[in-house]
């Protein structure tokens, strides 16, 4: 239910939310980490490496366009302009977000097509492990199929995958295992 706790059990995984008990461990690369000791710059180097997150509402910020948004995490690796905006065109491309939107800020876009920019920009560099908040949950039944394709796609590259889902068609799509959370 709306209210249990789900967005902040993926926020607590990312190392947002510092939980009263327990331990977060984070396997990148060669190195475990936990989330909920880690310094700050562990923190950072495991998200950078290694932790692909699409929050639940993105967050936009004025005047830089969707492409760029999309785009920023190739970029942050090293990857040249030229090849990262070619991948993020591809990626709005592939989840039908209208061309005459790409240069763009998302502010004003509509909720779906926010959510398509967050999406596009959480997936564009494979990620070991994917923490997913209700990727599906504005979207109409294509783009849903197209998120539940890179879902799978990122299943088969061996991405760890956590996602959040309220819709049934989604979350059986892609889960192989299926933890209810109630309030507590
Ligand atoms: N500072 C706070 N102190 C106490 N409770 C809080 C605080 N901030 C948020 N909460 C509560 O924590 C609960 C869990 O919030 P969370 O965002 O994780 O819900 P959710 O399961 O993701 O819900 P939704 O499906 O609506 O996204 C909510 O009831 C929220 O009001
Ligand atoms: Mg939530």
């Amino acid at each position: 239910p709306s209210g249990a706790g789900k967005s902040t059990l993926l926020k607590t995984l990312y190392g947002n939310y510092l939980p009263s008990s327990g331990q977060v461990i984070v396997r990148c690369e060669d190195c475990e980490t936990d989330m909920t000791t880690a310094s700050t710059r562990a923190i950072s180097r495991v998200r950078r490496e290694c932790i692909g997150y699409v929050s639940q509402f993105l967050r936009v910020i004025p005047r830089v366009s969707a492409l760029d948004l999309v785009a920023e995490p190739l970029l942050d690796a090293g990857e040249d302009r030229e090849t990262a905006l070619d991948a993020a065109q591809k990626m709005l491309t592939r989840l039908n977000l209208p061309e005459r939107l790409w240069h763009v800020a998302p502010a004003t876009f509509s909720g779906g097509e926010q959510q398509r920019v967050n999406i596009a920009r959480g997936l564009i560099r494979p990620m070991p492990l994917l923490l997913l908040d209700e990727p599906t949950a504005s979207l109409d039944g294509i783009n849903r199929q197209v998120v539940i394709d890179l879902i799978h796609e990122a299943r088969q590259r061996g991405s760890a995958i956590v996602g959040i889902f309220h819709d049934d068609v989604a979350r059986n799509a892609v889960a192989d295992r299926i933890v209810p959370m109630d309030r507590p």
